[in-house]
């Protein structure tokens, strides 16, 4: 690794690690350690790291989430299988962001177009802003698996 790319990778852990400590403190993380999961999730699939695994449980049919607690509520959207590659500048692996996994649980107004504008490469995310509590962070790190599993987003190798 050359000067340079030590340099940069220096100054980025310096800027975000203390606003990755901030924007844990200031959250109340849900499942903040495997041992405070409550008990009667302890049916849930779980990740090699011991926390509930979501869309596994889904997936093999454990839970069946509702749209809603109105049984006359109109339905939430179908799933939508649309993966968005974020290309990263350094050495990460780039990010792919999956719809699949996300509409399981969420519609498309829990993200478009407060979170996120629906326009490919139109948000200028970054990093910093994801550990601040924005874009991914408004849920990674609050109902969703935390931040430092970096390679459960930075899944592609460049
Ligand atoms: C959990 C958040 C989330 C949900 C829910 C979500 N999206 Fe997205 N969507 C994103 C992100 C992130 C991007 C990429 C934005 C970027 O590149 O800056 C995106 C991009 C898009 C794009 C642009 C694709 C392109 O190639 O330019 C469309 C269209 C879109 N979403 C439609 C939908 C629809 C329809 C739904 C509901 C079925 C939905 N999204 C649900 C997060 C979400
Ligand atoms: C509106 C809330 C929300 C936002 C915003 C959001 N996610 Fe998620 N994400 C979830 C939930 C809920 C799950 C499922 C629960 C879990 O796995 O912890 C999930 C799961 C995932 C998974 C796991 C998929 C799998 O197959 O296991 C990945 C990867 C992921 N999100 C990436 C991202 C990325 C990248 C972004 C930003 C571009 C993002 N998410 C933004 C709520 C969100
Ligand atoms: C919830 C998903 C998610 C997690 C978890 C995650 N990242 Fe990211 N990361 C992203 C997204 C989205 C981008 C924006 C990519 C782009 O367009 O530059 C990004 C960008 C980056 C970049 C490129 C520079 C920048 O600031 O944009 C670095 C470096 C990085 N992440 C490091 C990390 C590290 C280290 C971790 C673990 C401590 C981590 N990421 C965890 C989603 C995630």
């Amino acid at each position: 690794m050359n000067y340079v790319s030590k340099l940069i990778i220096t100054s980025f852990l310096l800027l975000t690690i203390p606003l990755m400590l901030t924007s844990c403190t200031k959250k109340e993380l849900v499942f903040k350690t495997v041992e405070n999961q409550p008990q009667a999730f302890s049916y849930l699939p779980r990740t090699e790291d011991g926390f509930i695994d979501w869309v596994a449980a889904i997936n093999n049919g454990t839970i069946k989430p509702r749209d809603s607690i109105d049984p006359k509520a109109a339905p939430q959207s179908r799933p939508m299988d649309m993966d968005v590659i974020f290309y990263t500048k350094g050495a990460m692996p780039d990010v792919v962001y999956p719809h699949y996994q996300h509409t399981q649980w969420l519609d498309c107004r829990n993200c478009h177009p407060k979170i996120f504008k629906a326009q490919k490469g139109s948000n200028g995310v970054t990093m910093a802003q994801i550990f601040a509590g924005e874009f991914c962070g408004r849920c990674h790190g609050t109902v969703a698996f935390p931040l430092q599993y970096c390679n459960r987003c930075h899944v592609k190798p460049k």
